[in-house]
């Protein structure tokens, strides 16, 4: 349990360089594995997540040596992977579990996957089931849950799927699988969702096309190591962005955050709030990188729909939070998909910042919240509590800069399974004069 501070009178000031995009970093250790020969991954995220599949692939007969935040990986190949001496721990990691079920589901040996409490609560179905249609051999929980058992398997064959819900991690899975199957694999997107994995399979030599929400890939020749940079994540940084906004006086620089346009939503949604934002791009191969700078300024509520919904899916939380700086309503709707993360975001955002004050209504798919409101412990001091959930537990962080009387947070430790470091890069920026 820590006690969480108010943000000095004077603001949050300074420049900032949050650490490396989950999402990428995970993508990149995947294909620096499958790939021959070596791949350096710069600026690599080692949290909590990321190191699970770190791991999976050393348990897997993979070379790799981390240092600070520098990866170096020796792929040998897709084929060449040793048969695992002992279930792999996914940890709490959605990503790890749901791409690696579609990387591996191609592999003569046997493998087992397992994860924390709140993984093994998470639907594994959504997966399995396009997996299964493409002749994988998968074996869930009853009810399809971890743990899995990836069945020995020979072979895979293309298939055609329209996914009935917008997640990455579904696509990536099938396109993973597609790499290694006979025939083509067709993913078809109502909502287009972050294309990392397609862009790293061009990184590293392979060939995908996608047009109009249809993504094709065939089986893909071998693939070699190449020198990754993963760009800052912009779901952690959002959550400074969102600080600077709504903390008095505060003026902040992100340094090399990653735009990429199928991720890039709670830009745009802060933009539609009327936050004016500047974004100054740098050049990056692979994908787009800018500095961000943002002020304190006045926000007005808005509505968020489904089609909002993919580009900003973990940012909502934080979102949320803005939203009761913001004067007026802001409608959430569309958002089912927050029940089935970390925790039920819905739930556990509403829950959290009814504590200290927020008007915040929850609905079957999404939230309404009144703004303006002030912040302020209810009682004589407000008990916050992460939920063992990373993004509901730096939501609260960022509360607590505006919020009047004693906060205290409980489960704090879950913050590092995306942003090791969050506190001291919080620090900074109030020790920060102007
Ligand atoms: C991710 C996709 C999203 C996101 C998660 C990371 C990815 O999940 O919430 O944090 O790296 O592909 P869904 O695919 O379940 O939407």
């Amino acid at each position: 349990m820590i006690k969480l501070t108010q943000a000095p009178k004077s603001g949050l000031h300074g420049e900032i360089t949050v650490p490396g995009d989950k999402s990428i970093s995970h993508r990149a250790l995947m294909f620096g594995a499958i790939a021959t020969g070596e791949t350096k991954i710069e600026n690599f995220l080692p949290s909590d997540d990321v190191m699970h599949t770190m791991r999976a692939f050393q348990d897997l007969g993979v070379s790799i040596t981390q240092n600070g935040r520098q990866l170096h990986v020796v792929g040998r190949g897709i084929n060449q992977f040793k048969a695992p001496k002992q279930p792999l721990d996914m940890g709490n990691s959605g990503t790890s579990t749901r791409l690696l079920m579609g990387l591996l589901s191609r592999q003569p040996f046997d493998i087992q996957l397992f994860g924390d409490e709140s993984l093994s609560q998470r639907p594994m179905k959504r997966v399995a089931t396009p997996l299964l249609q493409m002749d994988a051999n998968i074996e869930l929980a009853e009810n399809g849950t971890l743990p899995a058992t990836l069945h020995a398997n020979k072979t895979l064959k293309g298939i055609t799927y329209e996914m009935p819900v917008a997640s990455a991690q579904v696509k990536s899975a099938i396109l993973l699988a597609g790499m290694q199957a006979d025939g083509v694999t067709r993913v078809i997107e109502k909502l287009p969702t972050r294309d990392h994995t397609e862009r790293m399979l061009k990184q590293f030599g392979g060939v995908i096309n996608s047009k109009n929400g249809v993504i094709e890939v065939t089986k893909q020749p071998e693939l070699f190591g190449q020198n990754v940079i993963v760009p800052s994540d912009i779901s952690s940084a959002a959550f400074f962005m969102v600080a600077g906004l709504i903390t008095p006086n505060s003026d902040i620089i992100l340094k090399n955050v990653g735009i990429n346009p199928t991720r890039d939503g709670v830009l745009k949604l802060l933009k539609r709030m009327g936050a004016s934002i500047n974004v100054n791009q740098i050049q990056n191969e692979g994908e787009p990188m800018a500095d961000i700078m943002v002020k304190a300024q006045p926000l007005h509520g808005i509505e968020i729909t489904a089609e909002d919904v993919p580009g900003a899916v973990d940012e909502l939380p934080i979102l949320a939070l803005a939203a009761t700086q913001a004067i007026g309503d802001t409608v959430i709707t569309g958002a089912e998909e927050l029940r089935v993360k970390e925790t039920d975001r819905i739930a556990t955002v509403v829950a959290e910042l009814s504590k200290i004050g927020a008007d915040i209504q929850e609905t079957p798919d999404g939230m309404i919240i009144h703004g303006k409101t002030p912040l302020h412990a209810l009682n004589e001091s407000a008990l916050l509590d992460s939920h063992g959930d990373h993004r509901i537990g730096m939501m609260n962080v960022i509360a607590a800069l505006i919020t009047k009387g004693d906060v205290v947070l409980m489960g704090e430790d879950a913050m590092s399974v995306s942003y090791p470091g969050f506190l001291e890069d919080m620090n900074a920026l109030m020790r920060e004069k102007k």
